[in-house]
């Protein structure tokens, strides 16, 4: 076999044509990676004029054959079975004994596992809503991946001891046989999954099978340019039942946010229902949990607690009733004497920045987007040292997908306040987004060191009511995900 050194440009061609044919816009961005996983590939193919077979990737279109030939080198197989235990809670607990209930007449349960990889995701589901005993249900699980090695091992059933990695008593010996040094899916579950080769790009459901009542879509994702994520989001809002759900990863949150669809915290995962219309895109997850639970327990049934939550929503949820929308103990200050105290000569900067963020919070909150902006700007040009503004500008930055300057922005925050967790948090996601890889993980480290002495449920603040736990989630996902963007 034999190489030589490939010109960036033909890895960088090579990437954009693997964009524009799967949408994989962050995997294997550095092009040593690239280089190395082609190799590999060209290896097992017996392909003896590697450098050639680069070029030609690069340069001419890709046949059937080649496309599968190089999805390898752009997809990522890291899963393993309950990788969400919180969700799969609140998925037995409220979800699926909800939907029992109402499928009384119907008796069936259709569900789709989007990316499932080598479907431990699917086996999943297909156990826990087992456990449940659905009497007389048809459950349809289809599960899809564009990677058809990965469905291939999939259908086989048979996994190694990493797929146990989050325990749980007597789950192996309940569904798997031990053979060899493997597990292997009982004969019984395994045919009980249809397991379909899609790419997600193509932006369609698989066919036949729509609508659904619950898709998972999770750890996909953040694989895809946001504009094309957003739209395969729109995709599963399309095919799911108006009572069925889409559940994404925590890291994937943000992205239903910008796509314009308020969801709620699940577990560890990210809901959103199937009557949820899409509205304009928010600020993501500066929006108050509190508010997004309201909003949620005002179309369900109580629901109960799964991850800490902040006071106010823990509260709420305690109570019998529905919760009303939390308000807040002081009456808020009128927009317009907010703007007239700003005219008082005796305010000091920091005075002033403050009244700026307050009516820059209260702009966001109304979706009034460039107002918010330029309140925010003012505050900081008021009091450039105002950590404050500097955080809650380089966040509207970051959710208005202008990653630059959030990252140029958020580091002032840090440079201010090198303590503060979400500036650490929201820095080390612009960076990922913008190709600052090491700076991203040094950010993204330094905001878990600053969180792992804290009680999970603490709420930091700037993160729209996100306890420590979950930040320390969030960030560990960034962290292992795989993505791994030139820097
Ligand atoms: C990290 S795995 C996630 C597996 C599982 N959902 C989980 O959370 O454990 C990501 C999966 O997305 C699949 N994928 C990537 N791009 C895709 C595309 N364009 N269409 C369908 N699946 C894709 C990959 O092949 C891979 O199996």
């Amino acid at each position: 076999m034999k190489t030589n050194t490939v010109p960036r440009d033909t890895l960088r061609q090579i990437q954009s044509k693997a964009k524009e044919q799967f949408g994989l816009s962050a995997v294997s961005s550095r092009p040593a990676e690239l280089y190395r996983k082609l190799v590999w590939i060209a290896k097992q193919q017996h392909i003896e004029e590697v450098d050639e077979w680069l070029h030609m990737l690069a340069q001419q279109p890709w046949t059937e054959n080649l496309r599968e030939q190089v999805i390898p080198a752009f997809t990522v197989g890291e899963t393993y079975f309950r990788r969400d235990p919180n969700a799969s809670e609140w998925l037995a607990k409220t979800f699926f004994r909800q939907l029992i209930a109402k499928r009384q007449q119907s008796k069936r349960i259709d569900c789709w596992s989007a990316g499932c990889c080598t479907g431990e995701e699917a086996y999943g589901l297909l156990f826990l809503i087992n456990e449940l005993q659905p009497a007389d249900f048809s459950v349809n699980i289809v599960a899809t991946d564009l990677n058809r090695e990965f469905l291939r091992q999939a259908r086989a059933g048979r996994y190694r001891q990493g797929s146990f990695r989050s325990p749980a008593p007597d789950f192996q010996e309940r569904y798997f046989a031990a053979e060899d040094n493997d597990w292997v899916v009982l004969e019984k579950w395994r045919n009980r999954i249809q397991f379909e080769p899609l790419n997600l790009i193509e932006y369609k459901p698989p066919l036949g099978h729509a609508p659904f009542d619950l898709i998972l879509c999770r750890n996909v994702l953040m694989y895809f340019s946001q504009d094309d994520a957003c739209k395969i989001i729109h995709m599963y809002m399309r095919n799911l039942r108006d009572d069925g759900v889409l559940l994404l990863g925590a890291v994937d949150a943000s992205l239903a946010a910008t796509a314009g669809y308020h969801g709620f915290w699940a577990g560890d995962n990210y809901a959103v229902w199937g009557k949820t219309d899409a509205s304009n895109p928010r600020l993501s997850l500066t929006e108050p949990l509190s508010e997004i639970s309201n909003q949620v327990l005002s179309s369900a049934e109580p629901t109960p607690k799964i991850r800490p939550l902040s006071k106010t929503t823990e509260a709420a949820l305690a109570s019998p009733k529905r919760p009303s929308v939390a308000k807040p103990t002081q009456a808020p200050v009128p927009t317009a004497n907010l703007q007239q105290q700003l005219e008082n000569p005796a305010l000091s900067r920091a005075e002033k920045a403050s009244i700026c963020i307050e009516l820059a919070q209260k702009s966001q909150r109304e979706n009034r987007l460039d107002e918010a902006l330029s309140w925010l700007t003012e505050a900081v040009s008021i009091q450039p040292l105002n950590v404050r503004g500097q955080l809650l500008l380089g966040q509207h930055y970051l959710f208005t997908q202008q990653a630059t300057l959030a990252a140029d922005t958020l580091h002032k925050a840090i440079y201010l306040d090198d303590r503060n967790i979400a500036a650490h948090f929201y820095y080390g996601q612009a960076c990922q987004q913008c190709g600052r890889a090491a700076t991203a993980i040094k950010a993204l480290q330094q905001c878990l060191k600053l969180v792992q002495d804290l009680d999970t449920a603490k709420v930091i603040e700037d993160t729209g009511e996100l306890s420590a736990g979950h930040i320390q989630k969030l960030a560990e996902q960034l962290i292992h995900s795989g993505v791994t963007y030139a820097d």
